[in-house]
């Protein structure tokens, strides 16, 4: 299995077939996931569309529900692990996509997201495809090293990572969203760091460190977040 490789052809999947899925998979996938913070708990349920409040005009056969402590960056870290189950399971056939949406009827209060998932033949496209901000757009000057956070999917496309080079790495910042983005975006944009953060381990599965530095530069309109080595 390479996980890489789907980054450059994924897509986020809303058309499936009713086709079961093998269970195991996921909980053996599960068991060797790499968090981005140890300290933190989380589990996941697997649910059928009826367990689900679908709030989107598609709908898929099974959802993840993720749930997770609440401690500081609970969501970047369950961006960063769910993300690897992602790519997983587009690896082996199975389409998915992060719904922000959709919830499940019984939810509590460790409820921070779901993911649809099921057998699909629509899930890939070219690179040429993404719809993507350029990578100097992304940092503070051009770098290849980001491809992979660059296709990272995000809420809405938004898209609200940047990256500053350090001497080993980067520093990371999210984008402060407007006041009228922010209401739709707060929850979701940590998430997508965790996401971007995930590609960027998966592409350097050998290298990757990441660290919350108690100095950083002050970005004016970002928020930072952590910095990586890869
Ligand atoms: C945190 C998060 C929440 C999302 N919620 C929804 C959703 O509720 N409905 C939906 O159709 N897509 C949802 N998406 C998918 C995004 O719209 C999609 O990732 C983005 O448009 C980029 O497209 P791509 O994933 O095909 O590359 C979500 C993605 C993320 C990361």
């Amino acid at each position: 299995m390479n996980l890489e490789e789907q980054i450059y052809l994924r897509k986020s999947c809303r058309k499936y077939s009713d086709e079961p899925v093998c269970m195991n998979m996921i909980h053996e996938f599960m068991a060797d996931v790499k968090p981005l913070n140890p300290d933190i708990g989380y589990h996941y349920e697997i649910l059928t569309k009826d367990e689900v409040k679908v709030r989107n005009r598609w709908s898929a056969p099974y959802y993840l529900a993720l749930y997770s402590e609440k401690k500081d960056n609970y969501q970047e870290n369950i961006g960063f692990v769910f993300q690897q189950l992602s790519l997983y399971l587009q690896s082996i056939g199975i389409g998915t996509c992060w719904v922000g949406m959709d919830v499940p009827k019984n939810k509590n209060s460790e409820f921070v997201i779901a993911i649809s998932f099921g057998k699909s033949e629509a899930m890939t496209r070219e690179l040429s495809k993404f719809r993507r901000h350029g990578l100097s757009e992304i940092s503070d000057f051009e770098d290849e090293r980001l491809i992979p956070a660059r296709l990272a999917p995000s809420a809405i496309n938004s898209q609200p990572w940047y990256f500053k080079h350090t001497d080993d790495g980067f520093d990371v910042y999210q984008v402060k969203q407007n006041i009228i983005k922010r209401q739709v975006l707060k929850k979701w944009n940590p998430v997508d760091m965790g996401i971007a953060l995930a590609h960027m381990y998966v592409a350097n599965e050998n290298t990757f460190e990441f660290e919350i530095k108690n100095s950083f530069e002050d970005l004016k309109g970002y928020a930072y977040i952590g910095s990586i080595k890869i």
